[in-house]
């Protein structure tokens, strides 16, 4: 569908995840659009992850009764509304002033988890005090400093977190180059960002206004005091993160850590086994939605030999290019437990606070509900691979690898939004 005739309809009235993410893109300074969207290199990964879930097709079922269909799931054990948790993003607050605060209130009014991440704007801590409901995972980037690794452990059990998921494809970071051109780069964070700023007044006044640019609110305890600010902690996080993450330090983490342990960055057999062996209750497989290695697998892809290999001993969920109820279902039958959603409630986090993260959310279950009523299969449990048919027509996608530095410095590199 064109959406271009729909630009000047209000965010509340898009109708997918593309939608929001073609408005929220006019909504953002170049800089934060480029860092919530972008992939790393050539995007080639970031573009598999929606290739993958194209490669596939319904087999639908018909004469079924589907008056009473539902999304409802277990998810670590514990029931949510439909089989997705919001994923751990960093920055939130660059989108929306006190951005985690409002994720978390998005996930907690429709049932299903929140994820905090590691380089929140949000603390912990506020996130316990400002939303007592919700279902709070604490998602762990392990820094050099051993001591602050186990603090924070302890501010998030004492936060009341459920799980914690400990990314491990992030030790060195993705080279995306749209960021190292814009984004947060002390060196960068000049006057034409300063400049797309004053163009988006709309974004200005709820993310900026009245204290600028949030900084990492979670780690702020831990930054020296001339690297608190929101462009050097960054840097500063980056360069702590350690080069040295192995199985000995997810065992020393397993023994430290009371909930559910999740292992976030797992693409094959091999390295969920080890999962396994070393006590995780969990795997997330993950690409990091294209952000990390480019060339890595589409997660879908990965998904099945993850879940022969530990599903029936471990909880497996999935993240990177979940844009519709579909890719739900199609992970789920497939073998995941649920899916995790990264850029689809930011995108409505950017346009609308709290309400646009839960029109996302709403989107995607609604697009789920939809889907499980046309397929014949009005429940979760009755999802299973003979539901789905390879696609003989899946889009071949754009192969041409978009190549950022060939393009205006503007956006227009955005050749998957509409
Ligand atoms: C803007 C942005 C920031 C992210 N920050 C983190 C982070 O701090 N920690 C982490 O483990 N993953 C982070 N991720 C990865 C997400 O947790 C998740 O794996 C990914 O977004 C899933 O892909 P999707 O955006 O296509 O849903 C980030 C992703 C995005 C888009």
């Amino acid at each position: 569908m064109k959406r271009r005739y729909l630009s000047h309809y209000h965010w509340r009235r898009a109708q997918s995840i593309d939608e929001l993410a073609w408005m929220a893109r006019r909504r953002l300074p170049a800089f934060a659009w480029e860092y919530v969207h972008g992939g790393a290199e050539d995007e080639i990964t970031l573009q598999d992850n929606r290739r993958a879930f194209a490669a596939w097709g319904f087999q639908p079922r018909t004469l079924v009764d589907v008056e009473t269909r539902h999304s409802r799931t277990t998810l670590l054990g514990a029931t949510a509304e439909m089989p997705l948790a919001i994923a751990p993003t960093g920055y939130n607050g660059m989108l929306w002033k006190d951005g985690d605060i409002a994720l978390a209130r998005a996930a907690a009014s429709r049932g299903v988890p929140f994820t905090l991440s590691t380089v929140s704007c949000n603390s912990l801590e506020a996130i316990a005090e400002a939303v007592p409901e919700a279902r709070l995972w604490f998602q762990l980037y392990v820094l050099d400093d051993e001591a602050v690794r186990n603090d924070m452990l302890a501010r998030a059990h004492a936060a009341g977190a459920e799980a914690l998921l400990v990314t491990t494809d992030t030790v060195v970071l993705g080279r995306r180059e749209w960021d190292a051109r814009s984004y947060l780069n002390p060196r960068r964070l000049a006057l034409p960002q300063l400049f797309d700023a004053a163009l988006h007044p709309q974004w200005a006044y709820r993310a900026l206004w009245p204290a600028g640019l949030p900084t990492l609110g979670n780690l702020m305890k831990y930054l020296p005091k001339e690297q608190q600010s929101a462009a050097s902690a960054a840097g500063y996080i980056n360069q702590r993160m350690t080069r040295r993450l192995t199985w000995e330090a997810l065992e020393d983490i397993r023994a430290r850590w009371p909930g559910k342990l999740l292992i976030k960055g797992i693409m094959n057999a091999a390295d969920a086994r080890e999962a396994k062996r070393i006590g995780a209750d969990g795997v997330v497989v993950t690409n990091h939605g294209g952000r990390q290695l480019d060339g890595a697998p589409a997660t879908l892809d990965a998904l099945p030999e993850v879940v022969d290999a530990v599903g029936d001993a471990m909880h497996v969920l999935l993240d990177s290019g979940i844009r519709r109820g579909g890719d739900i279902a199609k992970a789920v039958a497939l073998g995941a437990e649920g899916v995790l959603c990264g850029r689809a409630t930011l995108y409505g986090l950017a346009l609308g606070g709290e309400a646009g993260a839960t029109q996302a959310l709403d989107l995607l279950r609604d697009q789920l509900h939809n889907l499980l009523a046309q397929l014949g299969r009005p429940t979760l449990d009755q999802l299973t691979p003979e539901c789905l048919r390879r696609s003989p027509y899946a889009p071949g996608a754009d192969d041409t690898p978009r190549r950022p530095s060939a393009l205006a410095p503007n956006g227009e590199h955005l050749g998957d939004v509409p």
